[in-house]
């Protein structure tokens, strides 16, 4: 399995994630569920309206954390914004519950992935492993 298939498949069976990027010298830090790999590149979803939103277009760096099975996970990287419709449609499709709050062309929806990611797997019990895409 690729570096970033690992990544994504812990993620998604992690099902919840915290995403933390920078707001000046303040970091800020909020739950994150939505995941996908598409064409190659792991992308999340969120609103335009949102202050994480504007905090990554200020400053893209931003940082994900998940834990499961006793094994924790982070990913360091810059979350790039992404226009493109199809991802959009694919990441609706992929979570339908979004489509409750979410369209594609609502002009909110925002998808966004990670671009010179360095992901960390760690646990207590082995040695931590990096990997990067
Ligand atoms: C389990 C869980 C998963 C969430 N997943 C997302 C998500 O994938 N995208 C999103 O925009 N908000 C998600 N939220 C809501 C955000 O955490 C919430 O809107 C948060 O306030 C956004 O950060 P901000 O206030 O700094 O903009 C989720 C909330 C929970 C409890």
């Amino acid at each position: 399995m690729q570096n970033i298939e690992r990544v994504y498949q812990f993620l998604d069976e992690a099902q919840t994630y915290y995403l933390a990027t920078v707001d000046g010298d303040q970091p800020r830090v909020r739950p994150f569920g939505t995941i996908l790999l598409y064409e190659g590149r792991l992308y999340i979803q969120t609103g335009k309206v949102k202050d994480v939103s504007k905090q990554l277009a200020a400053n893209p760096k931003a940082e994900i954390c998940a834990f499961k099975d006793g094994k924790w996970l982070r990913v360091a990287g810059e979350l790039i914004n992404d226009d493109d419709r199809a991802v959009k449609v694919a990441m609706l499709e992929k979570m339908p519950s979004l489509k409750a709050m979410y369209d594609p062309d609502d002009g909110n929806t925002q998808v966004l992935y990670f671009k010179n990611a360095t992901a960390t797997f760690s646990s207590f019990t082995e040695a931590p492993e990096t990997v990067t895409f």
